[in-house]
């Protein structure tokens, strides 16, 4: 049976039964501060949202923006802090899933490799990475040249004209995908007659309308736009399309879908109108109530 539940999924997943999930399908936060639900690390000393020298100086440090210096050793904790997170709920993912199945996660180009880490050592098989080509992301570079004009000085602005400070604009992001190992002597097949998870379906991407919703599909990148409906619910919110697309590729109509940290609801309405049940888990409780309604609508 489909439901969404607000709440903290690190304690809400352990009322999943073991092997009972068919699918996870999750857009992790990504601990780069992009929101307050994204800080993960300890905010002591950091300069990133916590309190540090050089913001009590000025006031132009917002929530992002902020570049990655390494000024406090709090900062440079960061990525093993995130990694610390993602053990915190990886082997409860492990346990609901059943052998064989898929878990594809969301997780940003700075961790995700703390979040493979995680997953790896609570027992699952890291089994590739897809790249989302986007048709747009916002850029944040800042030019050289107008930095030095600002302290006129003609001469670097001339020498550094079209230098940039920052990273090329992200237009791909990666999904993980992994798998939860089946038992020691069997096939995949046999895996495949017992517990109905473990292949991919070609056939069904190839033949469905997602192809002339923005998808096209070459093999492990797949390029999906961003439509009107995908935006304004959730900063982080997934096109449909994306997730119908993973869903198809690694489901049966009728199997369970997991999202345990569902934003505005996009994986569950992407199983529901694919004919997946879901269980989806939210700790916002402003986003639950998008997700309730969404998923009435
Ligand atoms: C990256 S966003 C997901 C966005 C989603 N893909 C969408 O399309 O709306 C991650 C979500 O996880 C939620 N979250 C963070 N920690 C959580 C926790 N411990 N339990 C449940 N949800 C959590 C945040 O509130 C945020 O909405």
């Amino acid at each position: 049976m489909s439901t969404v539940i607000c709440g903290d999924s690190i304690k809400e997943i352990k009322k999943i039964d073991d092997n009972f999930i068919h699918l996870i399908l999750s857009d992790i936060p990504y601990g780069i501060s992009f929101d307050k639900w994204d800080v993960l690390h300890n905010n002591t000393n950091s300069a990133l949202l916590g309190k540090s020298p050089a913001q009590s100086k000025s006031n132009l440090f917002k929530t992002r923006g902020k570049p990655l210096n390494g000024w406090s050793e709090a900062d440079k904790q960061i990525p093993l802090e995130y990694y610390q997170w993602c053990t915190k709920w990886a082997s409860e993912w492990l346990r609901v899933l059943k052998p064989g199945a898929s878990c594809f996660v969301f997780a940003g180009r700075r961790y995700a490799h703390r979040c493979i880490c995680a997953l790896e050592d609570a027992g699952f098989i890291f089994k590739d990475m897809l790249s989302w080509q986007k048709d747009a992301a916002a850029h944040r570079a800042q030019n050289v040249s107008v930095v030095f004009d600002k302290r006129d000085d003609t001469v670097n602005a001339k020498k550094w004209a079209g230098w940039k400070l920052g990273n090329l604009r992200p237009l791909f992001e990666p999904i993980l995908w992994f798998m939860k190992p089946y038992a020691i002597g069997d096939t995949l097949t046999d895996n495949i007659v017992q517990h109905e998870v473990g292949g991919y379906n070609e056939n069904a991407v190839k033949n469905q309308p997602l192809l002339n919703q923005g998808i096209e599909i070459c093999s492990n990148i797949i390029k999906c736009r961003t439509e009107k409906s995908d935006r304004g619910l959730h900063p982080a919110q997934k096109p449909i399309s994306l997730m119908k697309y993973l869903i198809e590729l690694t489901t049966l109509k009728g199997q369970t879908v997991l999202d345990p940290f569902c934003g505005c609801g996009s994986t569950l309405l992407a199983a529901k109108e694919l004919g997946r049940e879901y269980i989806g888990i939210e700790i916002n409780p402003d986003y639950y109530n998008i997700v309730c309604k969404r998923l009435d609508g």
